[in-house]
């Protein structure tokens, strides 16, 4: 494991309709992440190639948070603990920046990552709605798209 780079760009984002099941999620990580987060931000290689990443920040406005954006496991590397590597290295950050809050989002839709985060001591943050027995934020995204909002409060 060591951390994001900006090099690391044009691998990552290539694959990452792909490692979302063919969701369009590249609108959604900007070049900007892997340039003014990479210090709280880490890929795991396997033979010089990404397998996993995770993307993550330090809230600016709440000093107690911190904020991971992404995270993506390459489909054939699931299920071996890589991301819960890359959650763990996250939680010991946050914890040396002194912060003891992490939260998260995802899509209702995404089931694995209900489970994952659920897995990784994530608690579901009451929204205004509930879809097929999960919490959820109406319109979160301005769209109409619906989120899950997760938190996690780390033991010291
Ligand atoms: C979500 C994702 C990152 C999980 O990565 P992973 O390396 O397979 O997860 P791990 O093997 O580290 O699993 C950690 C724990 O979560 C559980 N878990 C992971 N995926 C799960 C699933 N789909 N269903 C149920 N449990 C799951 C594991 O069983 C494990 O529990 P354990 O510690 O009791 O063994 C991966 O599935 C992925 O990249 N998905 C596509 C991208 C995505 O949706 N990202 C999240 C939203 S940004």
């Amino acid at each position: 494991m060591r951390h994001l780079q900006e090099t690391d760009y044009p691998a990552i984002i290539s694959k990452l309709d792909e490692w979302w099941g063919g969701r369009p999620m590249r609108g959604l990580l900007p070049r900007l992440f892997f340039q003014h987060f990479s210090d709280t931000s880490w890929v795991i290689e396997d033979h010089g190639e990404v397998v996993g990443f995770l993307i993550g920040f330090l809230s600016q406005v709440f000093q107690d948070t911190g904020y991971i954006h992404f995270v993506g496991v390459h489909p054939l590397y699931r299920a071996n603990g890589l991301g819960k590597q890359l959650y763990e290295q996250f939680f010991k950050a946050m914890r040396d920046h002194g912060r003891h809050i992490v939260e998260a989002i995802t899509s209702p839709v995404n089931r694995e990552s209900v489970a994952f985060h659920t897995r990784m001591g994530f608690v579901v943050v009451p929204g205004d709605a509930i879809v097929e027995s999960i919490p959820v934020h109406r319109n979160y995204d301005g769209c109409g798209g619906d989120r899950v909002i997760f938190r996690k409060t780390l033991v010291r």
